[in-house]
């Protein structure tokens, strides 16, 4: 049932999808979307495993690492990181610091990342409005988003909404993550 719940997302947004909406100058590559990760540590590593599988050359995290102490399980990560900070991380600059001593970076309460003619935002979510002013002002190709703990993804025109759910799954009991691929615009919803 759980497994049902997260195809059906995946091909819900598949249905939105025509030909004239891909991008062209933009190179196929995956990018792995996680968030709220929580500080529970088999599914970062879980996580990190997986993306490296599929090659992922850059993750995009939204937030809610938690303590500094989780830092080191991303070392594994050969993917570039880009993080924003979440209403539960409390040790900022830390975080920070120790990101940046890896392939990683963590960019604040929001990150704007061009890949090619792609324009993608990223924020927490806590922030509701700044979330709703980032889709309706159809400048994004992708807003990314977390903290609600539930997989979403639809298109509200130009812009494509994805929460790759929460990687600890702690409110949900479904750990999940999100890969994109920026050639097809498709997004694939990964139970850990
Ligand atoms: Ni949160």
């Amino acid at each position: 049932m759980k497994r049902a719940h997260l195809v059906e997302h995946m091909v819900s947004f598949k249905a939105f999808r025509t030909a004239s909406e891909l991008r062209s100058g933009v190179r196929n590559m995956l990018i792995g979307i996680m968030a709220d990760t929580h500080d529970k540590l088999t599914s970062i590593d879980e996580a990190v495993a997986q993306l490296n599988q599929r090659k992922v050359e850059l993750v995009l995290h939204a937030g809610d690492f938690i303590a500094p102490f989780v830092v080191p399980r991303f070392k594994p990560l050969t993917a570039k990181l880009i993080g924003v900070y979440g209403n539960n991380d409390a040790e900022r600059e830390v975080l920070k610091k120790n990101f940046s001593e890896l392939n990683a970076q963590i960019r604040g309460r929001f990150a704007e990342v061009n890949i090619g003619k792609m324009k993608i935002a990223m924020t927490h979510g806590d922030e509701e409005e700044l979330v709703r002013s980032l889709i309706d002002i159809e400048t994004y190709d992708l807003v990314v988003y977390g903290h609600t703990h539930e997989v979403k993804t639809y298109r509200k025109g130009p812009t494509l909404v994805v929460n790759p759910g929460e990687t600890c799954g702690y409110l949900t009991g479904e750990s999940t993550i999100a890969l994109f691929n920026s050639e097809t615009l498709d997004v694939e919803i990964l139970p850990l």
